[in-house]
Protein backbone atom coordinates (compact mmCIF):
# COMPACT_ATOMS: atom_id res chain seq x y z
CA UNK A 1 0.00 0.00 0.00
CA UNK A 2 1.28 3.37 -0.78
CA UNK A 3 2.04 5.71 1.86
CA UNK A 4 0.33 8.70 2.07
CA UNK A 5 2.32 11.83 2.03
CA UNK A 6 1.31 13.23 5.59
CA UNK A 7 1.35 16.97 6.05
CA UNK A 8 1.94 19.36 9.08
CA UNK A 9 -0.96 21.15 9.93
CA UNK A 10 0.03 23.69 12.51
CA UNK A 11 -3.62 24.61 13.14
CA UNK A 12 -4.31 21.38 14.65
CA UNK A 13 -0.69 20.88 15.85
CA UNK A 14 -1.30 23.78 18.89
CA UNK A 15 -4.28 22.96 19.11
CA UNK A 16 -2.58 19.56 20.91
CA UNK A 17 -1.09 22.10 23.51
CA UNK A 18 -3.67 23.46 25.62
CA UNK A 19 -1.01 26.10 27.17
CA UNK A 20 -1.38 27.82 23.75
CA UNK A 21 -4.69 29.16 24.40
CA UNK A 22 -3.60 30.50 27.61
CA UNK A 23 -3.01 34.55 28.09
CA UNK A 24 -0.17 36.29 29.59
CA UNK A 25 -0.29 39.53 31.10
CA UNK A 26 -3.85 39.49 29.46
CA UNK A 27 -2.45 39.19 26.09
CA UNK A 28 -2.56 36.41 23.97
CA UNK A 29 0.54 33.99 24.68
CA UNK A 30 3.37 34.09 22.74
CA UNK A 31 5.82 31.48 23.84
CA UNK A 32 9.46 31.81 22.59
CA UNK A 33 11.09 29.95 25.36
CA UNK A 34 10.77 26.77 24.20
CA UNK A 35 14.78 25.95 24.39
CA UNK A 36 14.21 26.63 28.01
CA UNK A 37 11.30 24.35 28.60
CA UNK A 38 8.70 23.12 25.47
CA UNK A 39 5.12 23.60 26.44
CA UNK A 40 3.17 20.03 26.89
CA UNK A 41 0.72 18.36 24.44
CA UNK A 42 -2.37 16.68 25.98
CA UNK A 43 -1.10 14.05 25.38
CA UNK A 44 1.56 13.84 27.40
CA UNK A 45 -0.46 15.65 30.12
CA UNK A 46 -3.05 12.75 30.49
CA UNK A 47 -0.18 10.07 30.16
CA UNK A 48 1.05 11.65 33.70
CA UNK A 49 -2.50 12.26 35.09
CA UNK A 50 -3.56 8.81 33.77
CA UNK A 51 -0.41 6.82 36.08
CA UNK A 52 -1.28 8.58 39.49
CA UNK A 53 -5.18 8.14 38.33
CA UNK A 54 -5.58 4.56 37.90
CA UNK A 55 -3.37 1.10 38.38
CA UNK A 56 -0.95 3.27 40.08
CA UNK A 57 2.38 1.35 42.45
CA UNK A 58 6.09 1.07 42.40
CA UNK A 59 7.68 -0.78 40.00
CA UNK A 60 9.54 -3.68 39.39
CA UNK A 61 9.74 -4.90 42.93
CA UNK A 62 5.86 -5.78 43.51
CA UNK A 63 4.01 -9.11 42.34
CA UNK A 64 0.56 -7.84 42.08
CA UNK A 65 -1.18 -6.60 39.07
CA UNK A 66 -0.48 -3.45 39.23
CA UNK A 67 3.14 -3.18 39.79
CA UNK A 68 3.46 -5.43 37.06
CA UNK A 69 1.05 -3.95 34.43
CA UNK A 70 3.22 -0.48 35.48
CA UNK A 71 6.85 -2.55 34.89
CA UNK A 72 5.59 -3.30 31.71
CA UNK A 73 4.35 0.03 30.41
CA UNK A 74 7.70 1.66 32.02
CA UNK A 75 9.68 -0.78 30.56
CA UNK A 76 8.02 -0.50 27.01
CA UNK A 77 8.86 3.48 27.37
CA UNK A 78 12.81 1.87 27.38
CA UNK A 79 12.02 0.30 24.14
CA UNK A 80 10.20 2.87 22.48
CA UNK A 81 12.82 6.00 23.53
CA UNK A 82 15.48 3.30 21.85
CA UNK A 83 13.89 3.27 18.64
CA UNK A 84 13.19 7.03 18.28
CA UNK A 85 16.54 7.66 18.60
CA UNK A 86 17.93 4.59 16.84
CA UNK A 87 19.91 2.99 19.49
CA UNK A 88 20.36 -0.94 19.26
CA UNK A 89 17.64 -1.59 22.33
CA UNK A 90 16.46 -0.79 25.63
CA UNK A 91 18.91 -2.15 27.07
CA UNK A 92 21.04 1.34 25.95
CA UNK A 93 18.84 3.57 27.52
CA UNK A 94 19.42 4.89 30.93
CA UNK A 95 16.72 7.07 32.64
CA UNK A 96 18.49 9.89 34.42
CA UNK A 97 16.77 12.98 35.86
CA UNK A 98 17.68 15.66 32.88
CA UNK A 99 20.38 16.03 30.73
CA UNK A 100 22.53 17.46 33.16
CA UNK A 101 22.53 14.06 35.19
CA UNK A 102 23.11 12.30 31.89
CA UNK A 103 26.67 14.17 31.50
CA UNK A 104 27.56 13.69 35.32
CA UNK A 105 26.76 10.15 35.32
CA UNK A 106 29.51 9.86 32.72
CA UNK A 107 32.45 12.03 33.90
CA UNK A 108 31.85 10.18 37.14
CA UNK A 109 31.46 6.25 36.33
CA UNK A 110 33.60 6.48 33.08
CA UNK A 111 35.46 9.41 33.53
CA UNK A 112 36.69 8.54 37.26
CA UNK A 113 37.33 5.11 36.35
CA UNK A 114 39.51 5.24 32.86
CA UNK A 115 40.71 9.16 32.89
CA UNK A 116 43.44 9.70 34.81
CA UNK A 117 45.81 12.89 35.38
CA UNK A 118 46.78 14.42 32.16
CA UNK A 119 44.12 13.15 29.84
CA UNK A 120 42.17 15.25 27.83
CA UNK A 121 38.62 16.24 27.29
CA UNK A 122 37.45 17.91 24.42
CA UNK A 123 34.80 20.66 24.18
CA UNK A 124 34.00 23.74 22.69
CA UNK A 125 33.26 27.16 23.30
CA UNK A 126 29.31 27.09 22.86
CA UNK A 127 28.95 24.32 25.36
CA UNK A 128 26.26 24.90 27.71
CA UNK A 129 27.58 24.85 31.90
CA UNK A 130 25.64 21.02 31.78
CA UNK A 131 28.80 20.14 29.49
CA UNK A 132 31.61 22.07 31.30
CA UNK A 133 30.60 22.05 35.30
CA UNK A 134 31.23 17.97 35.36
CA UNK A 135 34.55 18.35 33.17
CA UNK A 136 35.65 20.78 35.81
CA UNK A 137 34.75 18.83 38.75
CA UNK A 138 36.59 15.89 37.52
CA UNK A 139 39.42 18.43 36.43
CA UNK A 140 39.88 18.98 40.35
CA UNK A 141 38.70 15.02 41.18
CA UNK A 142 42.11 13.44 39.05
CA UNK A 143 43.80 16.22 37.12
CA UNK A 144 42.72 15.75 33.36
CA UNK A 145 42.76 18.80 31.07
CA UNK A 146 40.23 20.14 29.39
CA UNK A 147 40.63 21.58 25.64
CA UNK A 148 38.27 24.11 24.27
CA UNK A 149 37.73 24.28 20.31
CA UNK A 150 36.57 27.96 18.99
CA UNK A 151 34.01 29.33 16.94
CA UNK A 152 34.10 31.62 14.47
CA UNK A 153 32.04 34.56 13.61
CA UNK A 154 29.11 33.02 11.89
CA UNK A 155 29.46 30.64 15.15
CA UNK A 156 30.76 27.74 13.16
CA UNK A 157 32.58 25.67 15.03
CA UNK A 158 37.00 25.91 13.85
CA UNK A 159 37.30 21.88 12.52
CA UNK A 160 40.83 22.85 11.46
CA UNK A 161 41.12 23.65 15.42
CA UNK A 162 39.05 20.45 16.07
CA UNK A 163 41.54 18.08 14.13
CA UNK A 164 44.63 20.10 15.49
CA UNK A 165 43.11 19.05 19.15
CA UNK A 166 42.69 15.59 18.52
CA UNK A 167 46.33 13.99 19.61
CA UNK A 168 47.42 10.86 22.03
CA UNK A 169 45.90 12.25 24.92
CA UNK A 170 42.91 12.81 23.43
CA UNK A 171 40.42 10.67 25.38
CA UNK A 172 36.78 11.68 25.03
CA UNK A 173 35.09 14.51 23.14
CA UNK A 174 31.86 16.24 24.31
CA UNK A 175 30.03 18.41 22.35
CA UNK A 176 26.85 19.67 22.08
CA UNK A 177 24.85 18.68 19.00
CA UNK A 178 23.29 22.17 18.62
CA UNK A 179 23.81 25.37 20.62
CA UNK A 180 21.15 26.35 23.21
CA UNK A 181 22.08 30.23 22.31
CA UNK A 182 23.43 30.37 18.29
CA UNK A 183 21.63 27.51 17.46
CA UNK A 184 24.55 26.45 15.79
CA UNK A 185 24.09 22.18 14.11
CA UNK A 186 27.77 20.95 14.82
CA UNK A 187 28.67 18.37 12.45
CA UNK A 188 28.78 15.87 15.16
CA UNK A 189 28.91 12.75 12.50
CA UNK A 190 32.14 14.09 11.27
CA UNK A 191 33.70 15.04 14.30
CA UNK A 192 32.98 11.61 16.02
CA UNK A 193 34.35 9.82 13.04
CA UNK A 194 37.70 12.24 12.82
CA UNK A 195 38.22 11.25 17.03
CA UNK A 196 37.32 7.81 15.80
CA UNK A 197 40.04 7.50 12.94
CA UNK A 198 42.17 9.59 15.33
CA UNK A 199 42.16 6.58 18.17
CA UNK A 200 39.59 4.22 18.45
CA UNK A 201 39.43 4.30 21.65
CA UNK A 202 38.40 8.38 22.26
CA UNK A 203 34.78 8.24 23.68
CA UNK A 204 32.44 10.44 22.26
CA UNK A 205 29.77 12.20 24.45
CA UNK A 206 26.77 14.22 22.45
CA UNK A 207 24.77 16.92 24.92
CA UNK A 208 21.58 16.30 22.41
CA UNK A 209 19.20 18.63 25.25
CA UNK A 210 18.70 20.86 22.11
CA UNK A 211 19.47 18.82 19.07
CA UNK A 212 16.52 15.73 19.42
CA UNK A 213 14.08 19.23 19.20
CA UNK A 214 15.02 19.83 16.23
CA UNK A 215 15.54 16.51 14.03
CA UNK A 216 15.46 13.14 13.48
CA UNK A 217 18.61 11.59 15.45
CA UNK A 218 20.30 8.57 14.88
CA UNK A 219 22.69 7.41 17.67
CA UNK A 220 24.18 4.34 15.83
CA UNK A 221 24.65 6.61 12.05
CA UNK A 222 26.52 9.39 14.80
CA UNK A 223 28.94 6.82 15.99
CA UNK A 224 28.74 8.02 19.52
CA UNK A 225 29.35 6.11 22.48
CA UNK A 226 26.97 8.23 24.40
CA UNK A 227 24.07 10.71 24.07
CA UNK A 228 22.07 12.96 26.39
CA UNK A 229 18.62 14.71 26.84
CA UNK A 230 16.35 15.96 28.56
CA UNK A 231 12.62 15.45 28.58
CA UNK A 232 10.95 18.60 29.05
CA UNK A 233 12.48 20.44 25.89
CA UNK A 234 11.31 17.35 24.33
CA UNK A 235 7.51 18.42 24.92
CA UNK A 236 8.33 15.81 27.68
CA UNK A 237 7.54 16.08 31.84
CA UNK A 238 10.47 17.65 33.83
CA UNK A 239 12.01 15.67 35.68
CA UNK A 240 13.37 12.79 33.00
CA UNK A 241 15.98 12.08 30.93
CA UNK A 242 18.04 9.78 29.32
CA UNK A 243 21.58 8.78 28.57
CA UNK A 244 22.21 6.69 25.75
CA UNK A 245 25.46 4.63 26.13
CA UNK A 246 26.65 1.90 23.76
CA UNK A 247 26.50 -1.25 25.48
CA UNK A 248 29.40 -2.69 25.68
CA UNK A 249 30.54 1.20 27.05
CA UNK A 250 27.88 0.60 29.62
CA UNK A 251 28.89 -2.69 31.11
CA UNK A 252 32.49 -1.74 31.36
CA UNK A 253 31.37 1.16 33.61
CA UNK A 254 30.49 1.34 37.52
CA UNK A 255 27.88 2.92 39.12
CA UNK A 256 27.14 6.09 39.26
CA UNK A 257 24.91 5.77 42.89
CA UNK A 258 24.08 3.22 44.73
CA UNK A 259 20.51 2.03 46.76
CA UNK A 260 17.85 -0.14 45.83
CA UNK A 261 16.67 -1.35 42.57
CA UNK A 262 20.18 -1.27 41.02
CA UNK A 263 21.39 -4.96 42.71
CA UNK A 264 21.11 -8.17 42.65
CA UNK A 265 22.06 -9.42 45.87
CA UNK A 266 23.69 -6.83 48.88
CA UNK A 267 25.41 -8.00 52.25
CA UNK A 268 27.66 -6.53 54.49
CA UNK A 269 30.46 -8.68 52.79
CA UNK A 270 29.43 -7.14 49.16
CA UNK A 271 27.50 -5.89 46.68
CA UNK A 272 26.52 -7.50 43.42
CA UNK A 273 25.12 -5.13 40.94
CA UNK A 274 22.60 -5.46 38.05
CA UNK A 275 23.61 -5.15 34.23
CA UNK A 276 23.52 -1.56 32.04
CA UNK A 277 21.03 -0.03 32.28
CA UNK A 278 19.35 -0.74 35.94
CA UNK A 279 23.22 -0.51 37.56
CA UNK A 280 22.26 3.22 36.45
CA UNK A 281 19.46 3.52 37.81
CA UNK A 282 19.82 3.76 41.83
CA UNK A 283 16.32 4.40 43.18
CA UNK A 284 12.90 4.73 42.32
CA UNK A 285 12.54 6.37 39.27
CA UNK A 286 10.10 9.22 38.34
CA UNK A 287 7.50 6.85 36.73
CA UNK A 288 4.67 9.06 36.06
CA UNK A 289 6.94 11.16 34.37
CA UNK A 290 8.62 8.72 32.39
CA UNK A 291 5.27 7.04 30.81
CA UNK A 292 4.83 10.82 29.87
CA UNK A 293 8.43 10.66 27.92
CA UNK A 294 7.44 7.75 26.39
CA UNK A 295 3.97 9.89 25.36
CA UNK A 296 6.21 12.48 24.28
CA UNK A 297 8.36 10.16 22.34
CA UNK A 298 5.08 8.84 20.46
CA UNK A 299 3.97 12.63 19.99
CA UNK A 300 7.09 13.05 17.81
CA UNK A 301 7.12 9.89 15.90
CA UNK A 302 3.60 10.82 15.01
CA UNK A 303 4.63 14.06 13.22
CA UNK A 304 6.03 13.92 9.67
CA UNK A 305 9.55 14.86 10.86
CA UNK A 306 10.76 16.35 7.40
CA UNK A 307 7.33 18.94 7.35
CA UNK A 308 8.30 20.01 10.56
CA UNK A 309 11.96 20.94 10.15
CA UNK A 310 10.65 22.68 7.07
CA UNK A 311 8.04 24.36 9.07
CA UNK A 312 10.90 25.33 11.98
CA UNK A 313 13.36 26.61 9.31
CA UNK A 314 10.78 28.65 6.82
CA UNK A 315 10.04 30.50 10.54
CA UNK A 316 13.30 30.52 11.47
CA UNK A 317 14.61 32.62 8.26
CA UNK A 318 11.68 34.99 8.90
CA UNK A 319 12.52 35.89 11.81
CA UNK A 320 16.39 36.05 11.11
CA UNK A 321 15.26 38.35 8.21
CA UNK A 322 12.92 40.49 10.20
CA UNK A 323 14.56 40.69 13.05
CA UNK A 324 17.50 41.62 10.65
CA UNK A 325 16.07 44.39 9.40
CA UNK A 326 15.84 46.33 12.63
CA UNK A 327 18.39 49.32 12.96
CA UNK A 328 20.11 48.64 16.02
CA UNK A 329 19.50 44.83 16.25
CA UNK A 330 22.50 42.29 16.22
CA UNK A 331 21.92 38.72 15.84
CA UNK A 332 24.70 36.18 17.15
CA UNK A 333 24.58 32.80 15.39
CA UNK A 334 24.23 32.63 11.57
CA UNK A 335 25.84 29.45 10.60
CA UNK A 336 24.56 27.79 7.43
CA UNK A 337 23.39 24.69 9.60
CA UNK A 338 21.02 26.57 12.12
CA UNK A 339 17.95 25.37 14.52
CA UNK A 340 15.07 27.76 15.35
CA UNK A 341 17.21 29.47 18.05
CA UNK A 342 17.62 33.07 17.71
CA UNK A 343 19.97 35.23 20.00
CA UNK A 344 20.04 38.56 19.84
CA UNK A 345 21.19 42.30 21.42
CA UNK A 346 19.55 46.03 20.81
CA UNK A 347 21.96 48.73 20.77
CA UNK A 348 22.25 50.45 24.16
CA UNK A 349 19.36 48.36 25.68
CA UNK A 350 20.09 45.91 28.34
CA UNK A 351 18.42 42.84 27.49
CA UNK A 352 16.43 42.55 30.85
CA UNK A 353 14.11 45.63 29.74
CA UNK A 354 13.84 44.43 26.23
CA UNK A 355 12.26 41.32 27.81
CA UNK A 356 10.35 43.35 30.61
CA UNK A 357 8.32 44.96 27.53
CA UNK A 358 7.66 42.36 25.93
CA UNK A 359 6.44 40.58 29.16
CA UNK A 360 3.75 43.11 29.11
CA UNK A 361 3.20 42.30 25.25
CA UNK A 362 2.48 38.67 26.42
CA UNK A 363 5.74 37.55 24.81
CA UNK A 364 7.76 34.96 26.38
CA UNK A 365 11.48 35.15 25.56
CA UNK A 366 14.61 34.57 27.64
CA UNK A 367 17.46 36.61 28.47
CA UNK A 368 21.00 36.69 30.04
CA UNK A 369 23.55 33.77 29.47
CA UNK A 370 21.58 30.77 28.59
CA UNK A 371 23.86 29.05 31.35
CA UNK A 372 26.68 29.74 28.24
CA UNK A 373 28.68 32.03 30.29
CA UNK A 374 32.37 31.08 28.70
CA UNK A 375 30.70 31.74 25.30
CA UNK A 376 29.50 35.05 26.41
CA UNK A 377 32.68 35.63 27.63
CA UNK A 378 34.07 34.94 24.37
CA UNK A 379 31.80 36.82 22.34
CA UNK A 380 32.45 39.97 24.81
CA UNK A 381 28.65 40.11 25.78
CA UNK A 382 27.26 39.56 28.88
CA UNK A 383 24.10 37.95 27.61
CA UNK A 384 20.98 38.29 25.00
CA UNK A 385 18.16 38.39 24.35
CA UNK A 386 16.69 34.61 23.03
CA UNK A 387 13.12 33.68 21.02
CA UNK A 388 13.17 29.81 20.41
CA UNK A 389 10.88 28.96 17.81
CA UNK A 390 9.23 25.25 18.30
CA UNK A 391 7.27 23.13 16.33
CA UNK A 392 4.24 24.70 17.64
CA UNK A 393 5.22 28.34 16.41
CA UNK A 394 3.78 30.41 14.08
CA UNK A 395 3.94 33.23 11.89
CA UNK A 396 1.85 35.27 13.92
CA UNK A 397 4.56 34.74 17.12
CA UNK A 398 7.26 36.21 15.21
CA UNK A 399 5.33 39.07 14.01
CA UNK A 400 4.03 39.84 17.52
CA UNK A 401 7.62 39.32 18.45
CA UNK A 402 9.30 42.23 15.62
CA UNK A 403 5.84 44.41 16.98
CA UNK A 404 7.08 44.01 20.50
CA UNK A 405 10.88 45.60 19.28
CA UNK A 406 10.08 48.02 17.65
CA UNK A 407 7.95 48.97 20.78
CA UNK A 408 10.87 48.56 22.50
CA UNK A 409 12.61 50.94 20.27
CA UNK A 410 9.89 53.51 20.71
CA UNK A 411 9.96 53.36 24.75
CA UNK A 412 13.89 53.50 24.99
C1 LIG B 1 22.60 22.43 25.15
C2 LIG B 1 22.07 22.12 26.52
N1 LIG B 1 22.65 21.17 27.24
C3 LIG B 1 22.20 20.84 28.46
C4 LIG B 1 21.13 21.47 29.01
C5 LIG B 1 20.69 21.08 30.38
O1 LIG B 1 19.40 20.57 30.38
P1 LIG B 1 18.75 20.16 31.77
O2 LIG B 1 18.78 21.41 32.61
O3 LIG B 1 17.38 19.71 31.45
O4 LIG B 1 19.61 19.10 32.34
C6 LIG B 1 20.50 22.49 28.31
C7 LIG B 1 19.39 23.25 28.91
O5 LIG B 1 19.15 24.40 28.59
C8 LIG B 1 20.97 22.82 27.02
O6 LIG B 1 20.39 23.77 26.29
Amino acid sequence: MLKMAQTFDITKCRDDFPALREKMNSKPLVFLDSAASAQKPACVIDAVRAAYESGYANIHRGLYRYSQDLTEKFENVRVRVAKFIGAVSGKEIIFTRNATEGINLVAQSWGRSFLKAGDEVVLSVMEHHANIVPWQILKDQIGIEIRVIPIDAHGVLDMDAYRAALNEKTRLVAITHVSNVLGTINPVKEMTALAKAHNSDIKVLVDGAQGIVHGPVDVQGLGCDFYVFTGHKLYGPTGVGVLYGRYDVLESMPPYQGGGDMIETVSFSGTKYREAPYKFEAGTPAIAEILGLGAAVDYMASLPVDKLMEHEQKLLSYAMERLGNIDGVTIYGTAPDKASVVSFSMDNIHSSDVAMVLDQMGIAVRTGHHCAMPLMEYLGIEGTVRASIALYSNESDIDRLIDGILKVKELF
